[in-house]
């Protein structure tokens, strides 16, 4: 046994997992390294680049994913934890030429400066709405607040979120084929 197997033996070390991962209503087989996490699956394997890698630590909001509808910093998700799971991310909620409400919200009150905390914060209130079509400031506050923004735009967000909850609550909950749970 070489140096580097009896290391691994030692530490019982399995360098790949074989997983599936549904994500935006697609199923994929593939071999992910032990302990990778699902952001860097996302982007590295997948190439789903629109979620975002900010502080890595789980405090910033800028990688945030829907797993069976609830959000998660992907970040601090491992791959093997989300398997088998329905994962939806910023790519995920567009049907074709038309944005989800939440999206379109984002853009009609340019809820964005840099833009690379856009996905995860439409994440997030894309999930908001799903479980709460209307809700008040306190809850857009409270839902949001794990979502940071180095170009401070938070007052356009917070009327983002106010438009997104006046469309249809249908409407603006519904994306993807794996937002709804
Ligand atoms: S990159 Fe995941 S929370 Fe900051
Ligand atoms: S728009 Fe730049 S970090 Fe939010």
């Amino acid at each position: 046994m070489c140096r580097r197997q009896s290391r691994h033996a030692a530490y019982n070390f399995d360098p790949m997992a074989a997983l599936l991962l549904r994500v935006n209503g697609q199923s994929h087989r593939i071999d992910v390294p032990a302990g990778q996490t699902l952001l860097t699956t996302l982007r590295e394997t997948l190439g789903l680049t629109g979620t975002k890698y900010g502080c890595g630590e789980g405090q910033c909001g800028a990688c945030t994913v829907l797993i069976d509808g609830k959000p998660a910093r992907s970040c601090r998700t491992d791959s093997a934890a989300a398997a088998n799971k329905g994962i939806t991310t910023i790519e995920g909620l567009a049907h074709g030429d038309q944005l989800h409400p939440v999206q379109a919200a984002f853009l009609k009150r340019e809820a964005f400066q840099c833009g690379y905390c856009t996905p995860g914060m439409i994440m997030s209130a894309v999930a908001l709405l799903q479980a709460t079509p209307k809700p008040s400031d306190d809850e857009i506050v409270r839902q949001m607040n794990g979502n940071v923004c180095r170009c401070c735009t938070y007052p356009r967000v917070m009327a983002a979120i106010r438009d997104a909850a006046g469309a249809t609550p249908a409407a603006a909950g519904a994306a993807g084929d794996e937002v709804q749970p």
